[in-house]
């Protein structure tokens, strides 16, 4: 009972008792920039003056990405090169690339904060940039404050000394330019993620200043390790409080502990926690540990470090364990970019495609190849998808004239210290990657850089696991660049994954990048063959999954591969999503290409065929039953039209208009064969086919139609998010379609839509998936792409509904309703 009368006592006095000093004023307060911000595309003399009139330039929110808006344009970043690592040995003029949008060039951000009841002596401020694109300036009241020149990383500065005194009106200014061919893909442009004001007492905890490990782990017991590192307290007598809360808010351990600390060395504070409800993909489970902080007896900090306790480790032959249990990748790769929002980090985006993604049976997220958003892995803690983050697509060898080599040198250490502190305490992210197909892996001495990373990566947290996405398997196995890291990763190369294994010390292989296999929604070819770069007139690939790029595979590879071998992890396929630039296989002066066709789901975030096929063997939840293509082919009438069925069920029976077409089975008989049903000689004629899927005992179990569509009748809109918080930042994803009078979606339908967002929210953006379409993202209609398109919408600051209307020339049109509710 004293116990938790305690433990009561102590909570209260933690969250009722808001932390302040004997002054009565907060102890730390932290506030984002994120309006009021003025923005000039375009190089300004002395932008950072503080006498300089920014009135006429744009007013803009951050996050912002200033090149989403486009327009675009062949002209944008065209180059002329040979993409070496796709086996390129002659240069060829590149279109779409990096997306065909204008992030090249300098751009300025200009705004103004204030800091009530500053006091140099007795108060630090420092400034916090998630990701700013790119090479970074910042001033304050007119003094440059820091310079960050990689684009993916936050970086932060203390700014106390060049404050006004009074602390008000503090002018900021951040200079940013991206260099022509710095890229592989679209980097969006400005300041994209969130800056954050950050005010605290002399003695504080900087910036990523704790650090949580779980050194036991098991059902009944628990060791958390919490180490805090203080500013400003070297030879004072600083005492900690701690309490450790489960998701409930229950105190299920708490320290207080006394000494004096050192030469820069952290406050050490263990705790043991009885039966802890461990993290996992399917148990999310988190904790806090929250701290104050007292120097001679007053309150200088308090610090708030979620976490969650779970145990990874890698055995050699066996894999990858959580929490003691062996487990396979079911990742993905994905890009920064949230399609047609550009690079500007939007939570409610990003938790929508983590939620397509869970469904899927999808556990894990590769950041491909950059530092992720802050939002992206807190995220990924709650919803529970495990992350490899990987800070580089070159080292000191360039794979692009004006890429990350230029700094690598004087900044490689710096930007992997401010990555792996950001993340470390994040329980979602189970292994570092120090890499991707870098160059330097065929350098003589390219182990020596890869050593040098891996150590940065072992002393800074040696919690973690450490690989390398390698795609030069030759040089790798032979020059000691694979043997010495913790985890062997290989980049497709599928047919060298025995060799890998056979040859390498670690006796493990992981698909750090898998498949790259190619198609468009809704965009079936004939015949249906399986290719590698097969190029179509209209620039599209197809939706039955056959193809692919000449470097890469398809699916069924993988899921063998995973099956099949002990010694095999997983894989990470590229990609989840498709994302902005990298058009292959049209990159080759193919424009108006310039998104990609690697993903899963396409730019609108609509689910692609192959979201089925992936879903079919990782939903281990639910069943999957999915039919391709779709049935309205009135050009194909007595023509050979095969049908695949994606489903978790071994064997189905194909009807169409009642006559069967015969019971295919999995079987061993091919890659493809054993992971889909197919029935390559169905005949197509207009009407209903259907599946009817047979379990083990081959009993009916399940059943799916599609029906052959009439004449586009309606505009029909779909959302799952029919409630948003009211706080200006919330999107609803609504899914537009044309149907026909019975509600069946109409494939061929094409026509321009119109959107008139009034009430509680405004209009936010429009995508159709097509990665030739040249509309811009931004402006209220767009034409439909194989009969949809999707819709985003954004909750004003005040409650109450929000009323879309949809129209299109011919067809009845389509009202809906969002509830925008107070935020909490
Ligand atoms: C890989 C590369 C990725 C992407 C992909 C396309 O080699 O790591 O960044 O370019 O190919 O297939």
């Amino acid at each position: 009972m004293m116990k938790l009368l305690h433990a009561t006592y102590f909570l209260f006095l933690l969250f009722f008792f808001i932390p302040t000093t004997s002054q009565g004023q907060l102890t730390r307060n932290s506030f984002l920039l994120e309006k009021n911000w003025r923005f000039f595309q375009g190089e300004v003399d002395r932008g950072e003056s503080t006498a300089l009139n920014d009135a006429t330039w744009q007013h803009v929110t951050v996050p912002h990405d200033w090149a989403i808006y486009g327009p675009f344009d062949r002209a944008h970043d065209l180059q002329d090169v040979a993409v070496t690592q796709n086996g390129e040995k002659k240069a060829s003029v590149k279109t779409g690339r990096t997306g065909g949008l204008p992030y090249v060039g300098v751009g300025w951000y200009r705004n103004q904060f204030n800091i009530p009841q500053f006091d140099a002596n007795t108060k630090r401020v420092v400034l916090k940039f998630d990701g700013a694109m790119s090479e970074a300036r910042v001033y304050v009241n007119g003094k440059e404050a820091c310079f960050w020149p990689y684009g993916y990383n936050a970086f932060h500065c203390d700014v106390t000394e060049l404050l006004h005194a009074d602390g008000m009106n503090n002018k900021l200014a951040v200079r940013l330019e991206n260099k022509v061919q710095s890229s592989r893909w679209y980097p969006g442009a400005g300041l994209y993620r969130n800056v954050h004001v950050i005010v605290t007492e002399k003695v504080h905890v900087p910036v990523w200043g704790t650090y949580i490990t779980t050194p036991f782990v098991s059902d009944s017991l628990a060791s958390v390790k919490l180490e805090t590192s203080l500013k400003n307290a070297d030879g004072k007598l600083v005492r900690m409080v701690t309490a450790i809360t489960d998701a409930k808010g229950r105190v299920v351990a708490q320290k207080e502990n006394q000494q004096k600390i050192n030469y820069g060395k952290p406050f050490v504070q263990n705790f043991e926690v009885t039966n802890p409800a461990l993290w996992s993909p399917e148990h999310p489970n988190l904790y806090r540990a929250s701290t104050l902080v007292y120097i001679d007896g007053k309150l200088t900090d308090n610090f708030e470090t979620r976490f969650g306790i779970r145990e990874v480790r890698i055995i050699a032959d066996k894999g990858f364990m959580l929490n003691g249990k062996i487990r396979k990748f079911q990742g993905v790769c994905n890009h920064h970019d949230l399609g047609p929002l550009g690079a500007a980090i939007n939570v409610s985006a990003l938790r929508y495609q983590l939620e397509l993604l869970k469904d899927m049976g999808c556990d894990a997220i590769r950041t491909a190849h950059n530092m992720p958003a802050p939002e992206l892995v807190a995220l990924c803690d709650e919803l529970g998808l495990m992350m490899m983050i990987e800070p580089f697509d070159e080292w000191d060898i360039a794979k692009c004239k004006n890429g990350y080599h230029r700094f690598f040198g004087e900044w490689a250490e710096r930007d992997m210290v401010n990555m792996i502190h950001h993340f470390r305490n994040n329980p979602s992210v189970v292994m570092w990657s120090i890499g991707n197909e870098v160059p330097t892996q065929c350098s003589a001495e390219g182990y020596k850089v890869a050593s040098f990373l891996q150590d940065i990566c072992h002393r800074e947290d040696p919690t973690r696991p450490v690989t390398c996405g390698m795609d030069q398997v030759t040089c790798v196995l032979e020059n000691g660049f694979a043997s010495l890291l913790d985890v062997p990763g290989l980049n497709y190369r599928t047919h060298r994954y025995e060799e890998a294994y056979a040859k390498l010390p670690q006796n493990l292989v992981l698909g750090s990048e898998t498949a790259s296999t190619v198609s468009s929604r809704g965009v079936y070819k004939f015949p249906v063959v399986k290719k590698g770069d097969m190029l179509y007139p209209d620039h599209q690939s197809s939706s039955y999954d056959m193809e692919h790029c000449s470097w890469s595979n398809l699916p069924d590879e993988d899921f063998a591969l995973a099956e099949d071998h002990h010694w095999t992890m997983g894989q990470f396929v590229w990609t989840g999503f498709d994302y902005l630039g990298e058009p292959s296989p049209y990159d080759t002066d193919a424009w108006p290409n310039h998104s990609s066709m690697f993903g899963i789901i396409d730019l609108a975030s609509i689910p692609k065929d192959r979201y089925y096929l992936y879903r079919s063997l990782w939903n281990k939840n639910e069943h999957t039953l999915h039919i391709l293509p779709h049935w309205t082919w009135p050009d194909r009438v007595g023509q050979q039209t095969p049908v695949f069925v994606y489903t978790d069920y071994p064997s189905a029976e194909l009807f169409i208009n009642g006559k069967s077409q015969g019971i295919q089975r999995k079987s061993k008989a091919s890659r493809e064969e054993r992971y889909r049903l197919m029935w390559m000689n169905t005949v197509y004629e207009p009407g209903e086919i259907k599946v009817v899927a047979y379990d083990e005992n081959g009993k009916a179990a399940d059943e799916k139609i599609v029906q052959t569509a009439g004449k586009p009748y309606q505009i029909k809109m779909e959302t799952a998010h029919g409630t948003l918080a009211a706080d200006g930042r919330a999107l609803a994803y609504i899914r537009v379609k044309a149907v026909d009078k019975d509600g069946n979606l109409c494939p061929h339908a094409d026509g321009l839509v119109q959107f008139e967002v009034k009430g509680a929210g405004t209009f936010k953006a429009l995508a159709n998936g097509d990665p030739t379409n040249l509309e811009a993202f931004h402006k209220p209609q767009m034409h439909l792409f194989n009969g949809q398109l999707t819709l985003i919408v954004q909750a004003a600051e005040e409650a109450g509904k929000i009323q879309v209307q949809a129209q299109s020339k011919g067809l009845k049109k389509d009202v809906l309703l969002v509830n925008a509710v107070a935020a909490p």
